[in-house]
């Protein structure tokens, strides 16, 4: 089968606020054969056809999407999808899944023993990583789908320390303090029960990142609020909640970086890991250009990435340079475990 060239994404000057989704895009359910999994930003964009419902994406169709749907930068977009692309995706078919293995793409080329398959984007290690927000780790639990006792204990902290809703009267509006309050906890719980915790740089940073998202890309447009029944529409139900806008202005790494770093310095973590004897140890961290682009795209990528030449290689090239250009990094190839 001949390669594909990586999709180069069509980008729209048009990145203000926006009522999501438009009436070419109604909520379908996915079918049983459609691919989900542990991104509800990804999940919500498929089952509004802003990304193909059947969950098997481009790196364009990815970028395109995130960036319509809910204003996420060209350059964050650009470096989420290659990484996944790259980890989990067909590099030479330029397909990626959001879910699990899919019979859509096939192996990639060279590495029919498996060992770069590409499983999709559920699979643990690389992205999906421990300490997420309302799905379990992979070594205790359900690591790709919502878990309603998880969501629970975010509806407690917003009821904590929530704002006041100006319609029910009563806090339920998901705030800054509410993450800082929440994912201080979510450690504490999950370093006790997860024998096996890894919070190295790279999954420490997406792990934040991702409570960013919730605040920065969830909350609506107008008033740049997030009510609890709209964070519920996106983690539950996968759809866009009732008169919904997009963010008024594209948020960038700068953006979700400030914005993680403030819900992490309310009670400072370092990244680390659990020890077998379930101390947790924070790691020391390599001198590199930027130690989250080192972990993320040069330590967890496969080192047999650069062996793959020709059109391949040109895919390659392409998404590990997306990787670095959010960081300001020059590309250091990947030395990770095949
Ligand atoms: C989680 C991929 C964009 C919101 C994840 C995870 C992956 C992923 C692999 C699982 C990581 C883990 O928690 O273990 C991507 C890719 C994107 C993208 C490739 C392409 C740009 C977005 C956008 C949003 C979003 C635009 C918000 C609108 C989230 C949230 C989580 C998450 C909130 C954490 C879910 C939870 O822990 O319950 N994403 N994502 N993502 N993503 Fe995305
Ligand atoms: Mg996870």
């Amino acid at each position: 089968q001949p390669g594909v060239p990586i999709s180069i994404p069509v980008t729209s000057n048009c990145t203000g606020i926006k009522k999501i989704p438009d009436d070419d895009h109604p909520f379908i359910a996915p079918g049983p054969d459609d691919q989900r999994g542990p991104c509800p930003g990804l999940n919500t964009l498929a089952n509004h056809g802003y990304l193909p419902r059947n969950g098997i994406v481009t790196f364009a169709q990815i970028v395109e999407a995130v960036g319509e749907g809910f204003n996420m930068e060209y350059d964050l977009a650009a470096a989420l999808a290659a990484f996944a692309m790259l980890g989990r995706g067909n590099a030479y078919l330029d397909l990626v899944s959001i879910g699990g293995e899919s019979p859509l793409i096939p192996p990639l080329p060279g590495f029919i023993d498996g060992h770069h398959a590409p499983y999709g984007i559920s699979k643990h290690g690389r992205f999906e990583g421990d300490m997420s927000i309302t799905r379990q780790d992979a070594a205790i639990g359900d690591n790709v789908n919502f878990q309603e006792d998880l969501y629970d204990e975010l509806l407690l902290y917003t009821g904590k320390y929530g704002d006041d809703s100006p319609v029910t009267g009563n806090s339920s509006i998901v705030t800054l303090k509410v993450m800082q309050e929440f994912k201080y906890s979510r450690f504490l719980e999950d370093q006790v029960k997860n024998p096996v915790l890894e919070y190295h740089p790279g999954r420490f940073a997406t792990s934040y990142g991702e409570a960013a998202f919730v605040l920065e890309f969830f909350a609506n447009g107008t008033d740049g609020k997030l009510s609890v029944p709209a964070m519920g529409s996106f983690f539950r139900y996968q759809t866009f909640p009732q008169n919904f806008y997009r963010r008024p202005s594209p948020a960038d790494i700068g953006v979700i970086g400030w914005t993680s770093h403030r819900i992490m310095i309310a009670h400072p973590l370092r990244p680390g890991a659990n020890a077998p004897n379930g101390t947790y140890v924070p790691d020391i961290v390599p001198r590199s250009c930027d130690h989250v682009y080192y972990d993320l795209a040069v330590k967890n990528l496969p080192a047999t990435l650069m062996t793959t030449t020709g059109l391949f290689r040109k895919n390659i090239d392409f998404l590990l340079n997306k990787t670095a250009t959010p960081f300001d990094c020059p590309v250091i190839p990947p030395i990770g475990a095949p």
